[in-house]
């Protein structure tokens, strides 16, 4: 629908509107009813499309799912590490017990591995013994504490002296969830618009007028030089789920990388066809301009040189790692609220109340423990609405 009005009217409006000097006159509008801001947000999508809201996704990219949602390690976790009474605290441990109930109903590919946290020295069993503390706190309740032996005897090539183990710790397939969340969407009568970038938005008598344009339009756009919408969108509510460009989205300027003593540390995880992987470790960057971000333009290569800080992290805990033996895997970016040495940030979701804009819903600092806590944090936007 969009999407051809976009297609039809594309030359015929840029040329009309590099003739407008007084702005968006001559852009054509069109209302909506939900408009939801990136396909990841899917798990909104969905659950405004169940309860009747005629939603539309709009997604800069070519398909879902191309972000950080299929840039991350897949785990469900179990809501031990955010302090208590926190978003990511409450989100995680709702979220997890509905994307396994999600899961088993739908064939979703998962797994419920468990996991242990491990003291490798005697001067860590303090941290261990807090962790158990913030978990229960949090509502985990099958957290146990385990020595060192018998930790071993379940993983033999560990090395730790004492074990915290989380029962409901597990892993799930990220894509295949996204794609089932797409499904029910779209039987509910949502409909996707790929290739379609939000690049800003305005207000006029009361409403949320949301600025779009074709992605490919943007990509050839200098840096910084103002965008001019295609197309003016007029919705009722406005879901801003961009992920890394949610904030830019919403016109601040902040960076988005992560803490390495918030974060936890270089873990070991197994994805569903057995592979291991340790990480993710740390690196801060700085963000591209708006457009970039919009169009996911964000370095995401692995240098091999990394690895040398990896071997001894994962020696504290597995004595027998080879040398050379670690090979890049991928990375991610995660939507940090907060900068070095400053402490973890909470999930941000922002309504009206907050930033006095009618009608629009942000999303900021989605990052881990955002794929758990997904359809928690849709049971909770739609619930408030
Ligand atoms: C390294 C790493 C590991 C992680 N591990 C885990 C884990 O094990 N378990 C867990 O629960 N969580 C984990 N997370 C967190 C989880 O991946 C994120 O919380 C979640 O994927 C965020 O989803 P999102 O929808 O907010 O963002 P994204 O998946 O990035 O989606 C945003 C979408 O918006 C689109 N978009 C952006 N700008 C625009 C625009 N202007 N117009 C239109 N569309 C736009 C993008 O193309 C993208 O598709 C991890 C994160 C990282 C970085
Ligand atoms: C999105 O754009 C890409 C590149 O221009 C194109 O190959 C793809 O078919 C488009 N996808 C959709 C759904 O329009």
């Amino acid at each position: 629908m969009l999407r051809n009005t976009i297609r039809n009217c594309s030359s015929k409006i840029a040329t009309a509107i590099k003739s407008s000097p007084r702005g968006f006159a001559a852009t054509p509008t069109e209302t909506a009813d939900a408009v939801v801001v990136g396909a990841a947000g899917l798990a909104v999508a969905r659950e405004l499309a169940l309860r009747g809201r005629e939603v539309l996704v709009i997604e800069s990219a070519g398909t879902f799912g191309t972000g950080t949602s299929s840039r991350n390690s897949e785990v469900i976790h179990a809501g031990i590490y955010y302090p208590a009474k926190s978003l990511k605290a409450r989100f995680c441990v709702r979220g997890k017990e509905l994307l396994y109930k999600y899961c088993c109903d739908r064939g979703i590919p998962h797994k419920q591995l468990g996991k242990l946290i491990v003291a490798t020295s005697v001067a860590e069993i303090p941290k261990l013994e807090n962790l158990m503390r913030f978990g229960i706190a949090n509502g985990v309740e099958d957290l146990r504490m385990m020595e060192g032996s018998d930790a071993m005897r379940m993983e033999p090539e560990l090395q730790c002296v004492k074990a915290l183990l989380s029962p409901s710790t597990g892993i799930v397939d990220s894509h295949s969830f996204m794609l089932s969340l797409l499904g029910e969407a779209e039987n509910c009568k949502a409909t996707l618009s790929y290739n379609t970038t939000v690049v800003g938005g305005h207000i006029e008598g009361d409403r949320l007028h949301l600025h779009i344009s074709e992605s490919k339009e943007l990509a050839n756009n200098i840096v910084d030089s103002p965008v001019l919408p295609q197309l003016i969108l007029i919705p009722r509510l406005v879901i801003n789920s961009a992920g890394l460009s949610a904030v830019p989205l919403a016109r601040s300027h902040l960076i988005y990388p992560m803490p390495e003593d918030g974060g936890i540390g270089v873990h070991v995880t197994i994805d569903l066809s057995g592979l291991v992987k340790f990480g993710p470790d740390v690196e801060w960057i700085s963000g591209p301009d708006d457009i970039s971000s919009f169009l996911n333009r964000f370095d995401y290569s692995v240098s091999s040189d990394r690895s040398a800080r990896f071997y001894p992290e994962i020696r504290k805990y597995f004595r027998n790692l080879k040398d050379g033996c670690l090979e890049p895997g991928y990375s991610g970016i995660r939507a940090k609220l907060c900068g070095p040495k400053q402490p973890p940030q909470d999930f941000m979701i922002q309504g009206e109340d907050v930033h006095g804009v009618p009608g629009l819903i942000n999303l900021f600092g989605i990052e881990s423990p955002g794929l758990t806590s997904s359809l928690a944090i849709a049971e909770y936007i739609v619930s408030k609405l």
